[in-house]
This record gives C-alpha cells, structure tokens and sequence, in this order.
C-alpha cells in the first residue's frame, strides 16, 4: 500500500515535467519494410493528422520502470488522446491468492500428500520485471503467509527451490484451520523465460515441473502459476495425472475446461471488457467525441459499461477491468473466452462512425493469453466499431521486431501498442514523433 502512494506521488510529480515534445514534423521517413503498406487513405476521408497527434493506446503492458513498477508518465501522456487499458493487477492478485488460500482451507483433509504436515507448493513466474507477473507472485505469497517484505513491498523475487525452507526470499507460512495449525511452503519458484528471452514461457515451465518432480514431487500439494499458458503446461505434463491441484490466471479457454478434470482454477481478467475499451478509446478518439462514451455513458447504439467490471483513473490516464475468479463453482459460466460482453456488443452505425485503420500489435504471437482469448476478441469488437485493424505478431523478444513493422505510421488513423518490455515505450513514441 505504501508503496502505491508513492509511486501515486512520484507519477503526479513527473507530470509536470511533460510538456513539449515531439518535433512536430510529421510524414515521409523512408520505409525499408517491403511490407509496408504504402498509402492507404483512410475510408472515412483524410484529415492530415501528425502521427505525433493521433490516437494511441497502450494495453496489457503498462509503460513503467520494470525495476520499480513506477508509471511511465511520459509515455502515458504522449498526447491528449493516449490511454492505457489493462485490469487491476492488486485486485486480481488477491483474488488469486485467496482463491488458492480457500481451496486448501476446503481440502484440509486430503492436501498433505506426504502426511509431513507441510502444504507444499511450487509457483512459475512469468516475467520479473512485468507489474502483473509481480502482483500475482506477491498476491500468491501473501494470502498463504510465505511473504517477506522487503523495502516495504512484498518481495517477489523467485526462490529457485527452496525445499528446506531456508530462502529469505518467502518464508514458511502457518495456516490455522479448524483450531490445527499447518506449515505452508513454497518449494520451488523460478522466472519461466527461455533460452532465446520469451517470458511467461509455457514450455519452460512444462520443463521445470518434470525437473521439481523428480527430485521432490512428494511434497508438491499445489502448483501455482502466474498465468494458465504455464499452468496448464504443467497440469498437462504432471499434476492432471498426479491429482495435484494446479491454479493459473486468464481464463483461457483451455484452463476454464481443465476445471472439470482436476484444474483447481483461475481467474478472469475481464479481457472481453479490456478488449473493448482498447479498441473504444481510439474509436471515440477518432470521432472526436467524449472519451466516456460508450464506457461509462450509453452511445449512440446502446453500448455500455458498468462500474462493476471496470474503473478509470485519470491520473494514470488509465482503464483496469476488474477481475472474477473462476473455480469448479462457477466455471461453466466462463467456458467461451473470447465472446463479446453482451452490454457492449452492439454494432455501431457506419455513417456516423466511419471505417478508420489501426495499426496494433501483439508482443509475442505465441502467448498464450494474446493469442487465444485477447486477440480474438479484439477482432470480435473492430467490426463492430468499424475499425481495420492490422495486427503485428511480434517474437516476444525484441522490440525491433515489431518497431519495424511501423514504418509507415502515416498509414494508420490510430495507434494500438503491446510493448515487449515495459521500459520501452520510448521506441515506438519516437517513430511517432519523426
Ligand atoms: C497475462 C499473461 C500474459 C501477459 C502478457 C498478462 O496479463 O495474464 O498470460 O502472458 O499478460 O503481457
Ligand atoms: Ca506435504
């Protein structure tokens, strides 16, 4: 909590320090990408709009120090029309914590697969230097009492294994239940990123599951995950046959049906709702109307949200929807992820809100969460708010990747940006700005 004051303050200093820049001079950089489109005027007439002026959202990755988590503020400032969609990482990273903390508290019985008296658990990491990843490592930690903290924020650095409980990073945890206490460790931890530097990497954590288990799988009583690409990697390639209940986050169609067979659960990040506000607020950017439409106020077509499943803070020029857990209670309810949410599905009317293009990228085509339920829904929604929306896959590994396929900016109407780092928002602000 301290330290979200802080970083609230920090934030609100650094806005001060924005005003000018970009040089204002927009258009013709030489294009070396064959691929780059060459000029398509967008369908709904050309105003000469500098790249530098146009809409630009940021998803998924919010622009910040990846040491630190402190918000880019530059960056989410770039101009009057940038914003950031994501959800609520603290939010959900209680919920997974407590999810986790439940399901033991009603399993007390049967937990202990080796009857030592202590509730093993291993947990995969999916990128230290990702908010996300970061909150759900710490909300994991905290809800079972394996945190420490550290400069006051709960340490979230991986332990490696720590099968003797001897790491400084966590520590055992004790959990009272009907009047007997258990000790609660986590046994092994690790940051799951290949070798070529793909984070949140599923087959790296398929690997480490067949590592830990052979040398201690006896005291495995859960496995948790940042996210349910690695979670369902290791429930594939161990705990779906061992009976080990295994937790994730996402609710990625695969995970939600793995309920019915011994998933223990996850959680919904609402990407049906940030789907829509990523793609909403370019749309109502372009149309030059109030950025709450369609969000927080009724549009034209009847669209609307509610503010049980999202919030905006202005200071962070940002939108977090909510998340939901999704256990064997409720799951059958969240079996299709990549559905429209019905109050917002509604097709706008393509007189007044003409076809522009966007240009939107996904940092690694290969995740998991991106590839299978955000970006379906992505394009779910562009129909319906008539947007041509070019997608870019990147390799989740270098930014240049994928910066180089924006070659040509003054091709698009507005902006979509998933960064590889968080750090680097700078690289693509800079193409915007030439
Ligand atoms: C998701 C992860 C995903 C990551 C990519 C997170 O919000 O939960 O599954 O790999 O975003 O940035
Ligand atoms: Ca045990």
């Amino acid at each position: 909590m301290k330290k979200k004051v802080l970083a609230l303050t920090l934030s609100a200093a650094m806005v001060f320090g924005l005003a000018a820049c970009g040089s204002g001079n927009e258009g013709t950089q030489p294009s070396a990408d064959p691929n780059a489109q060459e000029s398509s005027a967008p369908a709904g007439g050309t105003t000469e709009v500098a790249n530098k002026d146009k809409p630009l959202v940021w998803f998924n990755r919010q622009p910040s120090n990846s040491s630190t988590g402190e918000l880019d503020m530059t960056a989410l400032n770039f101009n009057e029309n940038t914003y950031y969609v994501g959800f609520d990482a603290n939010q959900g990273a209680e919920l997974q914590g407590t999810m986790i903390k439940d399901y033991i508290t009603a399993h007390i019985d049967e937990i202990d697969r080796n009857g030592d008296g202590i509730i093993g658990y291993v947990l995969a990491i999916g990128d230290i230097g990702h908010n996300d990843s970061i909150a759900r490592t710490r909300g994991v930690r905290a809800a079972l009492g394996t945190a420490v903290e550290k400069d006051g924020a709960i340490d979230s650095t991986p332990v490696g294994t720590n099968v003797d409980g001897t790491s400084t990073y966590v520590q055992d945890g004790k959990l009272e239940v009907n009047g007997t206490t258990y000790t609660v460790r986590e046994l092994a931890s690790q940051e799951m990123k290949n070798s070529a530097g793909a984070t949140w990497d599923a087959a790296t954590a398929g690997n480490a599951i067949g590592t830990w288990t052979a040398s201690f799988g006896d005291q495995i009583d859960i496995v948790a995950s940042n996210n349910d690409g690695m979670g369902m990697a290791m429930f594939n390639s161990w705990s779906k046959a061992n009976g080990v209940p295994t937790f994730g986050y996402d609710a990625n169609a695969d995970a939600v049906a793995a309920i019915a067979e011994g998933y223990g659960g996850t959680i919904s990040q609402h990407a049906d709702v940030q789907a829509y506000l990523t793609l909403r607020v370019l749309r109502n950017a372009l149309d030059g109307v109030d950025i709450d439409t369609g969000i927080g106020t009724e549009d034209d077509a009847g669209n609307v949200l509610s503010s049980d499943v999202y919030y905006y803070n202005e200071e962070q020029r940002s939108y977090y929807a909510l998340n939901v857990a999704v256990t064997a209670e409720n799951y059958e309810d969240f079996m299709d992820s990549t559905k429209v949410y019905e109050p917002v599905s509604k097709q706008l009317d393509a007189t007044a809100h003409p076809e522009k293009s966007v240009w939107l990228n996904i940092y690694n085509s290969a995740d998991n969460f991106l590839s299978a339920t955000y970006q379906p829904l992505l394009q779910n929604y562009d129909d319906l708010l008539n947007l041509k929306v070019e997608y870019i896959g990147g390799d989740g590994q270098t930014e240049g990747n994928i910066t180089n396929r924006l070659s040509n900016p003054s091709a698009y109407d507005a902006f979509a940006i998933n960064m590889v780092k968080t750090d680097n928002a700078a690289a693509y602000t800079g193409l915007l700005s030439q």
